[in-house]
């Protein structure tokens, strides 16, 4: 008897010492985790962005969304400021608002980023400025979500051109030295079905922007490869901003203290619980679950081709999709409300399952979230 004692606790010891190391590494993450979310998204780093860089600010799409949000704050800041995009009416405006509020200098440049023949013009409007701060921002996505063959116009072309020129190649041709943000998406981190092309264009802007930081850290250059998700703007068609849906401007205030701390970042923190929890659930269950059957069933009478889509996110764009969808186009949809077709979603896809995968644990924490920020 005492013989068995002696070797389970002999055999006990190292265990207890395997488990202890486990949990001090887990807890000793966990701080870490802790420490550095609280530095990134509580102190933030607010005081980078000043005209010590240099004096001028350049923003492409600057004159709606995202693009007018980064062009206030960096007037707000003290920036003169460079406006790049199409129209040259609506530029007026922005530039009259920002000289008018913050006295700042602006000018602007009128261009069609969708055209390849741009840049001579813009090289000419940028010489002998000082740039501190470059803007990447222009983007255009879907009119709707689609199925890539059902895309108009794909055979001439002009959809992948014009997407390629104004989300990608502006990226790789409008530059600076200083800080520049390039505004890619959260759906460049992982396929997004029904919006194969803009979420691939908006990888490319990540690992562009991220190589790039690699490359020019140590001359000081700041690469900062910024990916949002649904924000209320012109684009998403969102009019009601919720938690975690913010208007621009909040969206903006909260993105430009994370400059100098993370080289690729969602910019906002509940935005970054979101991709954590979905990029969680797309890496390890790529199967169909059975509530995004069923949802996709309620959407198949609305869409043109039979599904499955292949994984989690099609869930929460689903949803999106059936949402601004009837919001814009009631005819190409049988719901009469974009509520009415939100409320028809959750109620297929929840009740009527149980929690019996991961996948179907994201959905619901997803919905969860939405419903929350909607109520608030
Ligand atoms: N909103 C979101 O939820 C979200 C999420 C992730 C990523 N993003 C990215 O954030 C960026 C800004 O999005 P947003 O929602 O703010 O867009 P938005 O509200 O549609 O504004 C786009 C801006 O870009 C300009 N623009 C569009 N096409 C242009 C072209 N061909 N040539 C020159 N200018 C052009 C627009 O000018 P006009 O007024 O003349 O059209 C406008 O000033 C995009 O890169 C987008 O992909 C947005």
């Amino acid at each position: 008897d005492s013989s068995i004692g002696q070797s389970v606790g002999k055999a006990h010891e190292p265990l207890f010492w395997v488990g202890a190391c486990t949990v001090a590494c887990v807890l000793l993450w966990l701080l870490y985790r802790l420490l550095s979310g609280f530095r990134i998204w509580v102190l933030g780093n607010g005081s980078l962005l000043t005209p010590r860089l240099g004096k001028w600010a350049v923003v492409t799409g600057a004159t709606d969304g995202i693009g007018k949000s980064y062009a206030e704050e960096l007037a707000r800041r003290g920036f003169a400021l460079m406006l790049i995009s199409r129209s040259q009416d609506k530029l007026d405006d922005v530039a009259k608002l920002l000289e008018e509020q913050y006295k700042v200098e602006t000018k602007t440049i009128a261009v069609d980023f969708g055209k390849a023949d741009i840049y001579g013009t813009i090289e000419e409007g940028l010489s002998g400025l000082e740039i501190g701060v470059l803007v990447n921002n222009v983007g255009v996505s879907y009119p709707y979500p689609e199925y890539y063959l059902h895309i108009p116009n794909l055979d001439n072309v002009s959809f992948i051109t014009n997407m390629i020129n104004v989300n990608m190649t502006s990226v790789c041709q409008v530059r600076s030295k200083g800080v520049i943000l390039n505004i890619s998406s959260a759906s460049g981190m992982y396929p997004v079905p029904l919006l194969t092309v803009y979420s691939a264009t908006k990888a490319f802007v990540d690992f562009f922007s991220r190589g790039l930081q690699e490359e020019y850290r140590r001359q000081g250059i700041i690469v900062q490869s910024v990916l949002p998700f649904f924000v209320a703007t012109k684009m998403t068609r969102i009019r009601k901003p919720t938690l975690d849906k913010p208007t621009p401007d909040r969206y903006v205030q909260a993105e430009v203290t994370t400059v100098g701390l993370q080289s690729q970042t969602n910019g906002y923190f509940p935005h970054a619980v979101m991709v954590t929890i979905l990029l969680q659930y797309t890496h390890t269950h790529t199967h169909t679950a059975k509530p995004v059957q069923q949802l996709v069933l309620l959407l198949e009478n609305q869409l043109p081709l039979p599904p499955p889509l292949p994984s989690i996110t099609s869930t929460w764009y689903c949803i999106y999709t059936s949402r601004t969808h009837t919001a814009t186009t009631t005819s190409t949809y049988n719901s009469t409300s974009a509520n009415q077709m939100h409320v028809a979603a959750i109620t297929v896809s929840l009740p009527s399952q149980r929690c019996s995968s991961p996948s179907c644990c994201g959905v619901c924490v997803y919905l969860f979230v939405f419903v929350c920020s909607r109520a608030g």
